[in-house]
């Protein structure tokens, strides 16, 4: 069986506080976009075997973790070989290793009649990543809590986006410290909801200029990440650009995905690694 793993982007992310969990809690505007790994999945009669076209695959690779998950959560014996030809970024802020495990989630309870139980899937991937709920689901989604409550929203209209890998992966939890430094540990923030009201109002009526208006993500607060993409890509005539998840990646969106094919291509010949992609509808 084969899937697609859709990597995500964040049209906008405000942190609301930190949690006695280590946790923080969000409000984030989530979107699957087309750029997309391939996850391939193979009944095996024991043992979960993994391999990808990466360097650091293993037992410690949430998909590996989201296969073993799958078999205790229903208590299943069996095996799987799973297969992963990454194309996503790594360590790139798009939940790329998410997405790989929410594909062998799907796939694996596709194989094994379980395709209904949504809340036991859900529940599942949240006890593998904050992230993995949403690629479970894709699409438009308002995330809040961890990030594993979804809430639906319209779907973004059809537009073109580009990608730039940034220079370097950005970790996680160092970015979530760092904002706790500059914020004082949230204790008295007030997240930029407006913005996100905006971006919600402007889908509504296809202005791709409010969206990109109003795209906004607090870790840019953090000088951890090179933002000088940012402007290259509004040069290059994005309606906005931002930082995506915590880093490293920035995307810009654009009015059409041949245009949005037309910057990737200038910008990977002048030395940014850029992917052209668009919005999906949903993680399919
Ligand atoms: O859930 P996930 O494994 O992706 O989170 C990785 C780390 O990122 C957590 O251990 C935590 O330090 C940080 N994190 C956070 N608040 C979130 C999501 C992640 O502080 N909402």
């Amino acid at each position: 069986m084969r899937l697609s793993a859709h990597a995500k982007i964040n049209l906008f992310l405000d942190i609301t506080s930190r949690r006695s969990d280590g946790f923080h809690n969000i409000i984030s505007f989530m979107q699957t976009v087309s750029l997309s790994d391939t996850v391939t999945i193979e009944q095996a009669e024991s043992g979960i075997e993994l391999k990808g076209n990466y360097s650091d695959y293993g037992k410690k690779d949430l998909a590996y973790r989201a296969a073993e998950a799958f078999f205790d959560c229903f208590g299943i014996s069996a095996g799987v070989k799973i297969g992963i030809e990454k194309r996503i970024p790594m360590q790139g802020g798009l939940a790329g290793g998410s997405a790989d495990a929410a594909a062998v989630i799907r796939g694996l309870s596709r194989i094994y009649n379980v395709e209904s139980e949504t809340e036991k899937l859900l529940k599942l991937a949240s006890s593998l990543g904050s992230d993995v709920p949403f690629c479970l689901v894709g699409g438009s989604r308002i995330a809040y809590g961890r990030g594993e409550i979804l809430k639906p929203t319209s779907n973004l209209f059809d537009c073109g986006i580009v990608i730039v890998e940034g220079n370097k992966g950005a970790s996680t939890p160092e970015q979530f410290g760092e904002l706790d430094r500059i914020h004082g540990n949230f204790e008295d923030h007030d997240p930029k909801t407006d913005k996100l009201e905006s971006i919600i109002n402007a889908i509504g009526s296809c202005d791709i200029e409010k969206v990109g208006n109003n795209l906004y993500n607090i870790f840019q607060d953090s000088d951890k990440c090179d933002l000088s993409p940012i402007r290259k890509l509004k040069e290059l005539g994005a309606y906005g650009a931002l930082l995506s998840g915590s880093g490293s990646s920035i995307f810009g969106i654009y009015e059409s995905f041949e245009k949005a094919e037309s910057v990737s291509i200038f910008l990977n010949n002048i030395g940014y690694k850029s992917h052209a992609c668009y919005p999906t509808s949903s993680a399919l």
